[in-house]
C-alpha cells in the first residue's frame, strides 16, 4: 500500500507527453513522494516519442520508457476486433478503446519490472478510459496500486491545472481557439470537447487531420483490392504487406479520398451521453473489405449469428473487459468462422464513400447455377414451392382459426 508522504516509492504512469500526464509527473512527486517511471506507448500516434522521453525527464521523471507496441497492437488488440467486426454502436471502430488494455498490460509489466508499488494515469473520472485503465490493471495483477491523480486532485479546473502547470514550468500546449481532447493511435482518431459538446453544431473544418473534407476529395475515383487470409488482411493490390503497412497504407489511401469520418453521439459506460468525432479511414476500408469477404464464404446462418454475437463483442471491449473469459470464448467462436474467409474484396473509394464492387474467394458460398435467372437456373422450383407451404404454415393455420373466431 502506498501512502501520501511515506518513504519514498515507485510509480510507473502512463505518460502521453500532454498537459494533464505532465502535471501527474510534478504532483505524484509532491503528494505521494514518489519517483516517476513514465512509459509511454508507441501505438502509431504519429508524434515525436524522443521529445516527448525528453519533456518526462524534463518534468521530472526519474526514467522515461518509450515502447514501439504498433505490431502487438495491430496483430494482438486490433486483429481480432476486425475479424469479430467489433463496432461500437453501429459507428465507433474503437481505435481508443482497443489501446488502453495493452497499455495497461505494459504498465503492469513495466511496474513488475521497475519493482514498482503503483501505476497510474491521466483519465478522468466521468470517461470511459479511467474505467478501462482500472479493470485492466486488476484483471492482470490484483494486488498493484492505481493511482489516477485528476480524480483525487484538488485542481479543479482547466485554468487551474494550467496555473499549476506554469508555476512548476510545465509548457502548456492548448490554446483556448483548439481546446480539443485528440486521441490518436494507428486503428483512428478521437476528438471530443470545445464546440463539438453541442451536439447540434457541425465539427469545424480544421478538426480533421487524417481525412480530407469528402467534399474536397479527389474528383477521381479510387479503386482498391485487398486480399485475406482465414480473416486476416494480408495484402493490398495484390502486394502483401505486414499488418501495420498495410492499415497505415489504407489511412493514407483512405484519408485522401475522405474516407472514415465518423460524428457520434455515443453512450459511455458512465451513464453520461457523449458527442465524439472520429476519423478512421484505414479502420473502415477493412471493416467495410472484412464484411464482404464474410458475406461471400459464412453460411446465413453462422453470418446472423455472429452479427447478434459482435455486438457484445464491441460491448466488452468499450466497456474495459478486455482481459475476460467472455473475450477468450468470443475469440474461439470468431477464430472459427473465419477459417474460409479468404480471397479478395474490390472497392471504390470515392469522395467519402467506400463501396465494395466486387468480391472472390476459393471458398465461396455463391452458385451461380442456383443464384442465376438464366435458363442454366439449376434450382429446383418446385422444391421452392413446397418449402414456401412448409415455412407459411404456422401463419396459415393462425389465419384459419382467427377466421373462424370472426364468423
Ligand atoms: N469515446 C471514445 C471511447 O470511449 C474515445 C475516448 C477518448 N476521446 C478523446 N477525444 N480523448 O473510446
Amino acid at each position: 500500500m502506498i501512502r501520501k508522504g511515506t518513504r519514498k516509492k515507485k510509480v510507473v504512469l502512463a505518460y502521453s507527453g500532454g498537459l494533464d500526464t505532465s502535471v501527474i509527473i510534478k504532483w505524484l512527486g509532491e503528494h505521494y513522494n514518489c519517483d516517476v517511471v513514465a512509459f509511454i506507448a508507441d501505438l502509431g500516434q504519429g508524434e515525436d516519442l524522443k521529445a516527448i522521453r525528453r519533456k518526462a525527464l524534463d518534468t521530472g521523471a526519474v526514467k522515461a520508457v518509450v515502447k514501439d507496441c504498433r505490431k502487438e497492437f495491430a496483430e494482438h488488440y486490433v486483429l481480432p476486433a476486425l475479424r469479430a467486426g467489433a463496432v461500437y454502436e453501429r459507428k465507433y471502430l474503437l481505435a481508443t478503446a482497443l489501446g488502453r488494455p495493452l497499455i495497461a498490460e505494459h504498465l503492469v509489466r513495466t511496474a513488475h519490472k521497475e519493482g514498482a508499488d503503483a501505476v497510474a494515469h491521466g483519465s478522468t473520472g466521468k470517461g470511459n478510459d479511467q474505467v478501462r485503465f482500472d479493470v485492466s490493471v486488476r484483471a492482470l495483477d490484483p494486488a498493484l496500486k492505481i493511482i489516477v491523480p485528476i480524480r483525487e486532485w484538488e485542481l479543479k479546473s482547466r485554468d487551474e491545472e494550467i496555473a499549476y502547470a506554469r508555476k512548476h514550468r510545465i509548457p502548456v500546449p492548448v490554446t483556448k481557439d483548439k481546446p480539443y481532447s485528440i486521441d490518436r493511435n494507428l486503428w483512428g482518431t478521437s476528438i471530443e470537447c470545445g464546440i463539438l459538446e453541442d451536439p447540434w453544431e457541425s465539427p469545424p473544418d480544421d478538426i480533421f487531420s487524417a481525412v480530407t473534407l469528402p467534399h474536397l476529395a479527389p474528383a477521381k475515383a479510387q479503386e482498391i483490392e485487398i486480399g485475406f487470409s482465414k480473416g486476416v488482411p494480408v495484402s493490398l493490390n495484390g502486394r502483401r504487406l505486414d499488418l501495420v503497412s498495410l492499415i497505415r497504407q489504407l489511412n493514407r489511401t483512405g484519408g485522401k479520398h475522405g474516407v472514415g469520418i465518423t460524428d457520434l453521439v455515443e453512450n459511455r459506460l458512465v451513464g453520461i451521453k457523449s458527442r465524439e468525432i472520429y476519423e478512421a479511414p484505414g479502420a473502415t476500408i477493412l471493416h467495410t473489405a472484412h464484411r464482404e469477404m464474410e458475406s461471400l464464404v459464412l453460411d446465413r446462418e453462422t453470418l446472423h449469428l455472429k452479427e447478434i454475437l459482435v455486438t457484445k463483442y464491441a460491448e466488452l471491449v468499450y466497456y474495459g473487459w478486455w482481459f475476460s473469459p467472455l473475450r477468450e470464448a468470443l475469440d474461439a467462436f470468431v477464430n472459427s468462422t473465419q477459417r474460409t474467409v479468404t480471397g479478395q474484396v474490390r472497392l471504390q473509394l470515392f469522395k467519402g464513400s467506400c463501396r465494395p464492387t466486387g468480391r472472390k474467394s476459393p471458398h465461396s458460398l455463391y452458385d451461380r447455377k442456383l443464384a442465376t435467372y438464366e435458363e442454366d437456373d439449376a434450382f429446383d422450383h418446385s422444391a421452392g414451392e413446397a418449402f414456401s407451404k412448409i415455412w407459411g404454415l404456422p401463419l396459415e393455420t393462425h389465419a384459419r382459426v382467427r377466421n373462424r373466431r370472426r364468423r
